[in-house]
């Protein structure tokens, strides 16, 4: 492992696919193949392995096509994990296998109580040492101030309000402690107050790139992997002087998911 370069676990995706609807982007009648899956999620892995430290990869398991999104297996903070509830039955089944790999690293276990869904950092991300946390769909609010309880910190819920952003990492993207792209669209009018009294430099993107999930963007340091195709988005991001690395994942977006639900950044 290399200094100060993030850890990522990814989880490969053969049997990943579209067997059942538990959100807006899942579509029956609108298949992923299989061969296109894995030479895009292949190159994504190329694409991190080269900005990141360790990518790890976690064997997937037969009937559970979403657990290639490893960023819903839990939040990891320093060697905690605070595993993911889901709130969907079809993705329960996931947990025990993260929660396997986890402790096999050493990682110690935090569950949330029986009624209290999260999942993970889909709905939970740092900027700075505040963590932006997202509510509604997915995740409760009663998860957030257990993490914030139990970790000592500042936890900002956000309500999410277009079914269609389900996720918080589908719409908030941090860049560094003072910036995040985010699709104010997607929030409340009260979180939208949250994020731009709280985010020095707010960026926000158009509807049209937020709906090709630019803000599921993977940021390391300076570089930040995204889909394709989100040219305004990419010149605000230019100008900040970062690097913009675009990756064809078009079978996920299928399942409502992109770059980042793709990765779970852990240590
Ligand atoms: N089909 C998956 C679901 O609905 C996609 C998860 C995407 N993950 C994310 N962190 N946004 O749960």
């Amino acid at each position: 492992m290399q200094q100060n370069r993030p850890e990522f676990l990814m989880c490969s995706p053969e049997h990943y696919g579209i067997r059942y609807v538990i959100n807006p982007w899942m579509k029956l009648s609108q298949p992923s193949d299989p061969q296109r899956s894995c030479t895009q999620w292949n190159a994504l892995h190329e694409i991190l392995q080269e900005l990141a430290g360790t990518i790890h990869v976690i064997a997937p398991a037969s009937g559970l096509p979403d657990m290639v999104f490893t960023a819903n297996a839990g939040l990891p903070l320093g060697e905690r994990l605070y595993l993911s509830r889901f709130r969907h039955e079809q993705r329960q089944p996931e947990s025990r296998h993260f929660r396997r790999w986890f402790e096999a690293q050493g990682f110690d276990m935090v569950e949330f109580p029986g009624d209290v869904y999260f999942e993970g950092a889909g709905d939970a991300l740092f900027l700075g040492s505040t963590l932006f946390a997202g509510y509604r769909y997915r995740s409760d609010i009663r998860a957030h101030t257990l993490i914030a309880e139990r970790q000592g910190i500042q936890v900002l819920s956000l309500e999410l309000a277009d079914r269609r952003f389900y996720h918080l990492d589908t719409c908030f993207a941090p860049l560094n402690s003072e910036s995040a792209l985010y699709y104010p669209k997607a929030f409340d009018p009260y979180a939208r107050q949250v994020i731009e009294a709280n985010v020095e430099d707010p960026i926000a993107v158009p509807a049209e790139e937020a709906l090709r999930f630019v803000c599921n963007a993977v940021v390391i340091g300076r570089d930040v992997v995204i889909h394709r195709d989100c040219p305004r988005t990419r010149k605000a991001l230019d100008a900040r002087g970062y690097t913009v690395h675009e990756t064809d994942l078009s079978e996920f977006i299928k399942a409502g998911g992109s770059a980042k639900c793709l990765t779970l950044q852990i240590r």
